[in-house]
């Protein structure tokens, strides 16, 4: 199948066993295959695994593709689309999910989420990159009623691989549909759209979040109100902060299309709304708090910026609930929490956790895999 095979050792084939899928250089013997080539890993003379190679990413060096010793791309892809598939099915997720969250399901590096009848795809495996076609194949042989596949493989992760950007059509023209959720009707323009087009980590917080809406609610870094929208029947009066302009265009088309004809939509700096509203002594019953990663960049900056943030969103409340979130995977549940608390205390005041919260049932997380996890959240009742 190939002329390309690297030695590992027993420790790492028993991680492979395991579930890892991603080695560093430094675990493995070096080699200089181009990128994305096939190759296959034994220990001694035994076969261990099928595996792609990035000679230009030492973290990402080696991606297990499978531990079947006749693989075969197209095979393989269907069988583990199948298997995602089943367990989405399981847990009643359906019409709009992650099907496919890379490790997890034992598909390293490739994301492909559903949008009604759009597929799409983010991949960061350079195997997968020179096999989209055949990934698109299998997608449309296993999906039903696709119309679409759209790739939007962009962004920093695909930096880290040295791999171009791509976003383009694969199959279809159609790039926008509307997805129900919550009893509410959401636009999701997979192009001009954050993420693949809507952020589904959030799923069952939307839901969660809904119980405590009540009152004068703040939706701040709200993208395109869906957890505003979904509480709409809840609030007496409902603030959108949102900073992007094509994500308040579509949250103002979803006000709309749900009928909603007395929200304030803002489309601003949430921290200096945040700053004014509080210098302005202006209350909320609730505030929900979801800005975007914000320490990859500067760990020490994120942090300040996220202790600004929920500072003056604790400011905005007398008597009522903080649902703070925070999908840096730097930021840990612990860590967040701690922070919290401190702010909270140093303002002598009181509250009580009433809920954590985490990423949706499609975002589960195989272990070693844990940097897969990524989002939590708290639900505090502060007074
Ligand atoms: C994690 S997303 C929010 C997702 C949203 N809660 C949902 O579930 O659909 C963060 C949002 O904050 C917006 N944003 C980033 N910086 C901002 C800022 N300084 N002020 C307001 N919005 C900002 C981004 O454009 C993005 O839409």
């Amino acid at each position: 199948m190939t002329e390309y095979e690297i030695k590992v050792s027993k420790r790492i084939r028993n991680k492979i066993f395991g579930g890892k899928q991603v080695f560093t250089i430094n675990e493995v013997q070096k080699r200089e295959y181009p990128v994305g080539s096939l190759v296959k890993l034994v220990c001694g003379n035994k076969f261990v695994a099928w595996a792609t190679i990035n000679p230009k990413n030492p973290k990402h060096y080696i991606r297990i593709l499978s531990t079947e010793k006749d693989y075969d791309l197209y095979s393989d892809i269907v069988n583990k689309l199948k298997i995602a598939q089943r367990y989405r099915d399981k847990i009643g997720y359906s019409r709009h999910y992650r099907w496919v969250y890379s490790e997890s399901d034992f598909l390293s590096g490739l994301i492909v989420d559903k949008f009604e009848n759009i597929i799409v795809i983010q991949n960061t495996n350079p195997y997968f990159d020179k096999n989209i076609n055949i990934i698109k194949e299998a997608i449309l042989d296993v999906g039903k009623n696709v119309e679409t596949i759209y790739e939007k493989s962009v962004g920093k992760n695909r930096e880290k691989e040295w791999l171009p950007p791509k976003e383009r059509i694969l199959y279809g023209s159609k790039t926008r549909t509307t997805i129900k959720e919550g009893g509410k009707k959401f636009i999701v323009d997979v192009k001009s759209g954050q993420k693949t087009g809507w952020f589904l980590d959030q799923r069952e917080n939307r839901s969660i979040v809904k119980k405590f809406v009540y009152g004068k609610t703040l939706d701040a870094f709200s993208y395109t109100g869906s957890f505003g929208i979904i509480s709409s029947d809840k609030a007496d009066e409902l603030w959108f902060l949102e900073k992007n302009r094509s994500s308040v265009e579509v949250l103002i088309e979803n006000l709309k299309i749900n009928g909603i004809d007395n929200a304030k939509v803002l489309n601003t700096n949430a921290y200096l709304v945040l700053k004014k509203f509080s210098a302005e002594n202006r209350k909320f019953d609730v505030v929900i708090l979801d800005p975007p990663d914000l320490l990859s960049e500067n760990y020490k900056k994120g942090i300040r910026s996220f202790i600004l943030v929920n500072s003056m969103a604790i400011d905005l409340i007398k008597d009522g609930y903080l649902i703070s979130f925070s999908c840096s995977q730097d930021l840990k549940e612990d860590k967040m929490f701690s922070i919290l608390r401190t702010l909270i205390r140093r303002k002598s005041r009181r509250f009580e956790l009433i809920s954590r919260l985490h990423q949706a049932f499609d975002h589960k997380v195989i272990f070693p895999h844990k940097e897969l996890e990524y989002l939590k959240g708290f639900v505090l009742h502060i007074w």
